[in-house]
């Protein structure tokens, strides 16, 4: 990446020509057609039934749980964390797009996030270790210990393996020369800082495994020794403002596309193990970083597969394999399966066999399901233990185990297979079972719900009110009579976001006529563009949105839901660009069309009606308490309520908006 200079802006729309959402999304996560659009699981929240949309028309996404939503753009961003230029970049070289190029200010050289200066640092790294593994006389013990692990010259490349100097400043007296800027290195955990100030290299004398994350960048490093007395035997980069070891599966960027293809991910445990599975063809398989499986790994690979395969040595396959296994088959909705290995063999060493990819392939699709592998081992365990209390504590301390990993929050259906198989089991009804399931679960629930969720029942019900706080501190809502307050608010918001949505749609709306007013004051015409103001909508975001639409269409510009949200990206407005995508999906809900539709004319024409209603009543409750705060008027007059009404036409005809006053400037 060339950091002194900055893409150039109008290249986004090149760039987002070129991109197709639904293959850039469909790289990720899983899509299924659904109506004229796609189908997925949210990769931006902990989602369990299918709640993003991805429309190909018009190449947005929107999940309708969390309300991410974007462009091809703000994907890119928010998945793979980047900044809005790196996001570009990426998205240009896929396109096959070459990017012009300016000169970068001071500050914004100055600015470079410390996300960007470890990636740099990782990238040079990868680069530097290559290049020593290549180099004839500091390459030679890695070289020999590569040959001796049978590591293909493909495997090598593919997964960027090379070596670090047997020297305390093999790396960190290279960046002093080449004066490549240190801190990135230091942040990246790949030098450190003496008491002196001076540097040194943390991986020294190792074959360096970079972990790349999903799309093949380098986030950090695993250094093995290449010496028998060196300790330990793998060092790998400390946790980083781009490295999360507890998320981080390695083998990732090389085996994405085999998951997605085989709606399966293999999961071993070493660096090795994973390089000798793809070297014999079973490209699917990753590798945790010498931790058990977290939720956050399910999580990531439940939007590539369907299925997790855990493959365990024979040595270590016992309970903790089952407790792993069951702990994701119950928080995720993926179905996890275990297999065991032969006894003495890692992965790595049975696909060196002769006949080894065959006998690993026979082992993975016999796996045997992780509830099954539970209930036949505690089914061991109580047929060896002969008294019944014993086989009583047996089986409560595994519904708790149960119960610890989650089982009381699990969703209906696997908790009904585990309650079916575990009253099975113990000779007791599915009933009973539920009910001791239940009482256990809202004994841990208790003590641990604040901590967990953050969330108080009273803060979570308080969010959800915030929908119709907006008004409230604003200005006059409070003051508007009724009890209804919060469902007229709602719809007028509903409203808006209909209008809004309309006008991106037919920017003929823009200028439609308006029949405004009733029959005590007189019917008069007005055009949209006067009748309702940005500054009027209901809340900041609203009024954002239409200030935009609204200076775009009074200059008579295009604009188009994709170059719009394209603008609303690299302004850096990301809650307007959510705003967007929810409303066009909204329209599309309510199944109306583009230009001309007469659906799409008779919504606009009911919410702006609603809008102006509720804007009425609001100023003539508000123009009627102050009156009668100064006790000018007989409130039940209808003489009274009709001036009242008078006056307030009046005073909006003598504060024109914006476009009454252009057009009359224009004559
Ligand atoms: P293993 O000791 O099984 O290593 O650790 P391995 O991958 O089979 O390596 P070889 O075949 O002996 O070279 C499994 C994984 O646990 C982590 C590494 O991710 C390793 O791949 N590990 C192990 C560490 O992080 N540090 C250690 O000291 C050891
Ligand atoms: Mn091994």
């Amino acid at each position: 990446m060339n950091n002194e200079m900055a893409i150039r802006e109008d290249q986004k729309l090149e760039i987002q020509a070129a991109t197709d959402i639904v293959r850039l999304i469909g790289e990720q996560v899983q899509l299924r057609p659904k109506g004229r659009e796609f189908a997925c699981l949210c990769p931006f929240h902990d989602d369990k039934n299918p709640s993003m949309f991805v429309s190909p028309q018009k190449q947005i996404y929107k999940c309708f749980s969390c309300g991410a939503g974007g462009d091809v753009f703000t994907f890119v961003m928010n998945y793979h964390k980047m900044t809005f230029p790196e996001a570009l970049e990426h998205l240009a070289e896929r396109g096959g797009i070459e990017l012009k190029r300016e000169k970068m200010t001071k500050q914004q050289l100055e600015a470079k996030g410390e996300r960007q200066l470890i990636g740099e640092a990782n990238e040079i790294a990868v680069k530097f270790f290559r290049a020593m593994y290549a180099n004839e006389k500091h390459g030679a013990a890695g070289r020999e210990y590569v040959g001796k692990r049978e590591i293909s010259d493909e495997m090598m490349e593919v997964f960027g393996v090379g070596v670090s100097l047997d020297a305390w400043d093999g790396l960190a007296s290279v960046i002093a020369k080449k004066g490549w800027d240190i801190r990135g290195f230091e942040l990246a955990g790949l030098v450190s800082r003496r008491q002196d100030g001076s540097m040194y290299d943390r991986l020294r004398h190792r074959l360096i495994f970079p972990i790349f994350d999903a799309i093949g960048r380098p986030i950090a490093f695993g250094g093995r020794k290449l010496r028998e007395e060196d300790e330990p035997k793998y060092l790998n980069s400390p946790e980083t403002k781009l490295f999360n070891k507890s998320k981080t599966l390695y083998g990732l960027h090389a085996a994405k596309k085999p998951i997605i293809d085989s709606r399966t991910a293999v999961i071993v445990e070493g660096y090795t193990d994973v390089i000798a599975c793809h070297q014999a063809g079973a490209k699917n398989v990753v590798a945790t970083l010498g931790t058990a499986l977290t939720r956050e790994h399910a999580a990531e690979l439940r939007r590539y597969a369907e299925k997790v395969v855990l493959i365990f040595d024979a040595d270590e396959a016992g309970q903790k394999a089952a407790d792993r296994a069951a702990e994701v088959f119950l928080t995720g909705e993926v179905d996890v399966a275990i297999a065991v290995l032969p006894n003495g063999h890692d992965p790595d060493s049975l696909m060196k066999e002769e006949g080894g990819p065959d006998r690993w392939y026979g082992i993975v699709a016999s796996a045997e399901d992780a509830l099954s592998f539970l209930f036949v081992r505690l089914k061991e365990q109580m047929d060896a233990n002969g008294t019944v209390s014993g086989q009583e504590r047996i089986a409560d301390g595994f519904i708790d185990r149960l119960v610890q990993m989650g089982l009381g929050k699990t969703g209906a259906i696997r908790r009904a297979i585990v309650i079916r198989r575990l009253s099975g089991l113990l000779g007791m009804s599915e009933e009973a079972v539920g009910q001791i399931i239940s009482a256990k679960a809202a004994r841990v629930a208790q003590y641990r719900r604040p901590a967990e969720t953050g969330m108080t029942e009273e803060s979570a019900y308080a969010d959800e009110n915030e929908d119709i706080g907006e008004y409230t501190e604003k200005s006059v809502a409070d003051r508007v009579a009724g009890g209804d307050l919060g469902h007229k608010l709602k719809s007028v918001r509903e409203a808006e976001r209909q209008i809004l949505g309309s006008l991106i749609r037919d920017h003929g709306l823009f200028h439609e006529t308006l029949q405004i007013g009733g029959e005590e004051e007189g019917v008069r015409e007005v055009v949209f563009d006067e009748a309702l103001l940005p500054a009027e909508m209901s809340n900041d975001e609203h009024r954002q949105l239409y200030q935009v639409i609204y200076d775009k269409l009074s200059e008579g510009l295009e604009l188009h839901v994709t170059s719009l949200i394209a603008d609303l990206v690299s302004e850096g407005c990301e809650g307007l660009v959510r705003l967007v995508t929810e409303i066009e999906m909204e329209l599309d809900r309510f199944g109306v069309g583009e230009v001309g539709d007469e659906g799409l004319k008779d919504m606009f024409h009911e919410a702006v009606k609603k809008i102006l209603i509720t804007r009425r009543e609001k100023e003539y409750e508000e123009q009627r308490r102050s009156l009668q705060g100064r006790g000018v008027m007989d409130l039940e007059s209808a003489e009274d309520k009709l001036r009242l009404m008078k006056e307030l036409v009046e005073n909006r005809r003598m504060n024109p908006s914006p476009m009454r006053i252009a057009r009359f400037r224009r004559g």
